[in-house]
């Protein structure tokens, strides 16, 4: 099985001299020689590559939005704010091999003709944030970036941003509004950022994976990385699994192994003593899936099919021990401390809809809740809020309310949560009414 995206991951990673030795910069050398902008688009189209960064967007398409023949400068942004719960993929690659995202950033600069690329880092990846700007030092170096690199002409300027600690920045207008340096609360689309995006200027914005394929779809071709796949989605992925399973971590597999084969064959199954409830396949902001779900292949249209994301592709799994109630407030209570406060639904509906939860968790709730926290899947759903943060927040919820209705309906009528709190002692005047029948 080929995994060319974590093959040469290292700790500490690859200094640019030992990256060169095992094919590093190759990709940089053939696209700025041998290569017309054009070319490297088309090629990265044809190659079926689906960003990475959550909504599964053909990658080349999204490139060739760019107007090639507007004059001024244009910008490229590596996405690397990955603060989506149950998420850590990124940071394997940023950590662990940090002149593959560089390569394949300037090589997508390249393809779009931007002047300047950032990459846009999580505030607390401290390692990352080291690793990478000597990985970017030691690329001025070698004369991969900055003026007239490798004699081509082209010219292009790359920067570390790190961000301020806000799962809002990582969509992708709002980090364009921080790296302004203004609020980060998102744009209105259209215009798209491949229009108008940095500076108002035309901006292309994708994931630290699929920037780090780049270079090997360059170097080995279209039809290679497709036949990485076991579906139409071309490559590999990594998948990811957190949870009370034996073995959590992440892995490069090929795009559209199963659901069982990444539970069993790599997370090596639930923990002695727990079962399997369900799993958000792709980070907190997608619908549950269940036991049925197992044979499902982990591709876009595979988890889309079943009702859920792929997103991210790292899972997090809902043991049988765990109050799903409690599990499901607690992804709200970040969703509401998340929310920029921009649109009212998700500025008002989610901490109310954490307050709900949170009543019922503690055995105060009412049979209406249910029904009210419903419509709020319905009032911060697709199309009623400025960005998907809030639609995102209620994908666990809504399905949590279809698969888990018992264990909510249990926590209303018991009036308390039958994972954590002992079944109460028969009230006095109730064991009073009994003897006396006696
Ligand atoms: C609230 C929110 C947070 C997001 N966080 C990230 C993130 O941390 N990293 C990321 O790559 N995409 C994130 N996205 C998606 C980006 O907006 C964008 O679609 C993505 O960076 C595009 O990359 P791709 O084309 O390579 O998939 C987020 C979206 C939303 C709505
Ligand atoms: S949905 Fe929430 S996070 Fe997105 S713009 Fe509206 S208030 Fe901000």
């Amino acid at each position: 099985m080929e995994r060319p995206l974590t093959q040469h991951i290292t700790f500490p990673p690859l200094e640019i001299r030992q990256y060169e030795a095992i094919g590093g910069y190759q990709a940089v050398r053939k696209a700025v020689r041998h290569m017309q902008p054009q070319e490297v688009t088309a090629l990265v189209k044809e190659s079926n590559m689906k960003g990475r960064g959550g909504a599964g967007f053909s990658t080349g398409m999204k490139w060739s939005f760019v107007p090639m023949d507007v004059p001024g400068p244009k910008y490229l942004v590596a996405n690397a704010d990955e603060m989506e719960p149950g998420t850590f993929k990124d940071r394997w690659l940023l950590e662990g091999n940090p002149h593959q995202l560089l390569e394949g950033m300037i090589v997508a600069a390249y393809a779009i003709q931007a002047t300047e690329a950032f990459v846009f880092l999580r505030w607390a990846y401290k390692d990352a944030a080291i690793a990478v700007r000597k990985a970017i030092a030691e690329a001025y170096d070698a004369g991969y970036l900055g003026k007239d690199i490798l004699g081509t002409g082209y010219s292009l300027e790359m920067h570390l941003h790190t961000g301020v600690g806000r799962y809002m920045c990582g969509e992708e207008t709002a980090l364009l509004n921080s790296l302004e340096g203004k609020r980060a609360t998102p744009r209105a689309k259209p215009p798209f950022p491949q229009v108008s995006g940095l500076f108002g200027k035309p901006t292309i914005v994708n994931n630290v994976e699929t920037l780090s394929f780049i270079p090997h779809i360059v170097n080995k071709g279209a039809d290679w990385f497709k036949s990485l796949s076991r579906t139409a989605d071309g490559g590999t992925k990594i998948y990811g699994v957190s949870g009370r399973v034996n073995k959590p971590g992440a892995w490069e597999l090929p795009m559209g192994i199963t659901m069982r084969e990444l539970m069993e064959d790599y997370a090596g199954g639930m923990k002695n003593g727990f079962g399997f409830r369900g799993v958000l396949p792709g980070g907190a902001s997608t619908d549950f899936l269940i036991e049925k779900h197992m044979d499902i292949t982990l591709d876009f249209a595979g988890v889309a099919a079943a009702g859920s994301r792929l997103g991210t592709g790292t899972m997090v799994v809902l043991d049988d021990q765990t109050c799903p109630v409690g599990f499901v407030h607690n992804l709200e209570h970040f969703f509401a401390q998340e929310s920029c406060g921009f649109c009212t639904p998700c500025r008002e509906g989610l901490p109310w809809t954490e307050k709900l939860l949170w009543a019922i968790e503690q055995g105060r709730g009412r049979n209406e809740d249910l029904e009210l926290l419903l419509r709020h899947t319905e009032w911060l759903g697709p199309g009623n809020t400025f960005c998907a943060l809030a639609p995102g927040a209620m994908e666990p919820l809504q399905s949590a309310l279809k698969y888990f209705r018992d264990d909510f309906e249990r926590h209303i009528r018991e009036h308390r949560c039958p994972y954590h709190d002992p079944v109460p002692a028969a009230p006095a005047s109730a064991h009073l009414h009994h003897t006396h029948h006696l």
